[in-house]
């Protein structure tokens, strides 16, 4: 390079240095030629040399790459989820009239009836869609957790063992090490759940030929001069949970991919790939972060970490009740057929007077010739109208009647706005004994606040 320089061209080059310690560093070097003046007026030549360290700069730019990727991943998960959020909502409509009426027909038929297995296995298929087109949904602006409560991750955990026991080959053993202490999430139990099952359903599809699958958690903190520029987590108290198996691990190819949706390298029909997607969204939405460490042939961890609750653990949830009716009128508007009959074929056995109608234009036309309506049954988004507008107008001309909407979007992907009054609010896809149940708790505080 100096014989270049010599000639007079500039060559600029990479190199690599070494410090006093012996350590390398990156360096920029740029060779000159200069004509130094000499005494007798004869010139010499000399070379001048400019290095400048790069180290600083090579680490901002890491840093860069690795803040557009989070950027570029955050996009696809977000254009994604909202095709998905418009499938599901799709899915929750057809999903509404098949459990619905599954629901309902063995609700008719006795046990010991040809048709009462068959109908089982309808319903028992429906909820497992149901249950797809809810992860699908959690992906469409997942901002709300749905039900937060104070959750001790310690009991969750032996309660998956448990059932991971029975589901899992016996030449997986489960370990469980909840040294946790004294610390609680804010969170939804159903979501954790299916974090811990996810993690764990991956754990031992990785081990074919057996081996160890541990369930952990542990407290840790996380102190301020312990982040790093980027990291996305707050410090303080975080209860740690780790999922750790000893199967064939992940090799880096694959590690970029595995929290993509719809990315699996399982064989067709064996996975979604929505796994790892579902638990990155719920994680998210808990203000968490997943970490991953894998050593390909040796096995996989999972480190997932929660921000810990001062919140004390809620009492579990209540056991279902009977349906209980009455006898209001009450008014049904959604634009899909299939609904408007399910919910007439629900409500009209329980002694409610149940009147429909397929757009909020049509719904105020007959609204006008009723004596009386205790309730507005209606969807949120139609053609025409929506839901909310025609509930003001409706309770103009009622102003006894109660509302209540109903979607398949989840409320908080529907315009802000009108979250407000969306409160009494029923998600599809519809269940009997939920709608009957919500339909009785409107119609109660109406009276309640009538008086
Ligand atoms: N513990 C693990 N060990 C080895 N590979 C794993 C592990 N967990 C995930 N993977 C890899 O990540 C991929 C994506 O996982 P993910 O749970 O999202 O989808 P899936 O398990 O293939 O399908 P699904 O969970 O929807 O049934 C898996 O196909 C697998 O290749
Ligand atoms: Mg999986």
């Amino acid at each position: 390079k100096f014989a270049i320089a010599v000639q007079g061209l500039q060559p600029d080059f990479a190199w690599v240095a070494r410090r006093k310690n012996g350590e390398e560093f990156p360096v920029e070097v740029r060779l000159r030629k200069l004509a130094l003046p000499a005494p007798d007026n004869d010139k010499k030549t000399g070379v001048l040399a400019i290095v400048r360290d790069l180290s600083e700069r090579k680490a901002a730019e890491t840093e860069i790459k690795q803040l557009e990727f989070q950027l570029l991943h955050a996009q696809k998960m977000e254009s994604i989820g909202r095709f998905a959020g418009g499938l599901a909502h799709d899915f929750n409509n057809i999903l509404s009239a098949i459990l619905g009426y599954s629901e309902l027909a063995i609700m008719e038929t006795p046990p010991d009836h040809p048709l009462a297995q068959p109908l089982a296995i309808i319903k028992k298929s429906a909820e497992k869609a149901a249950e797809l087109t809810r992860q699908l949904l959690a992906f469409s602006h997942n901002k709300q957790v749905l039900e937060p409560q104070a959750v001790d991750l310690n009991s969750l955990l032996d309660g998956i063992a448990k059932m991971l026991a029975r589901m899992i080959p016996e030449d997986i053993v489960i370990e469980t090490q909840t040294t946790c202490r004294g610390r609680q999430v804010l969170a939804d139990p159903g979501q954790l759940e299916q974090v811990v099952m996810n993690l764990a359903v991956n754990a031992a599809d990785a081990m074919p030929r057996g081996g160890r699958l541990l369930l952990g958690t542990e407290n840790l903190d996380l102190h301020p001069h312990a982040l790093r520029p980027g990291d996305t987590i707050a410090p303080g108290p975080y209860v740690q949970l780790t999922v750790a198996d000893t199967g064939s691990g992940i090799d880096p190819a694959t590690m970029e991919r595995i929290f993509e949706p719809f990315f699996t390298t399982k064989a067709q029909g064996k996975g979604t790939g929505l796994g790892l997607a579902t638990v990155y969204n719920i994680i998210k939405q808990h203000h968490g972060t997943i970490q991953v460490e894998s050593t390909p042939g040796h096995g996989t961890t999972f480190k997932v970490l929660l921000p810990a609750t001062k919140y004390p653990a809620k009492k579990p949830p209540k056991l279902e009740e009977p349906m209980i009716g009455g006898n209001e009128t009450i008014l049904v508007v959604d634009d899909e057929p299939s609904i408007q009959h399910l919910v007439i074929d629900i409500l009209t056995p329980l002694g409610y007077s149940i009147l429909a109608a397929s757009s909020g234009q049509e719904a105020l036309t007959r609204a006008t010739t009723m004596e009386s309506v205790d309730l507005l049954i209606t969807d949120l988004v139609m053609p025409g109208m929506r839901g909310s507008e025609l509930a003001a107008q409706l309770c103009a001309q009622h102003p006894n009647a109660a509302a209540l909407f109903m979607s398949g979007y989840r409320p908080e992907d529907i315009n802000e706005q009108e979250l407000g009054d969306l409160t009494p609010f029923l998600q599809k896809p519809l269940t009997p004994s939920a709608l009957a149940k919500k339909v009785r708790e409107v119609l109660d505080s109406r009276q309640t606040t009538d008086h």
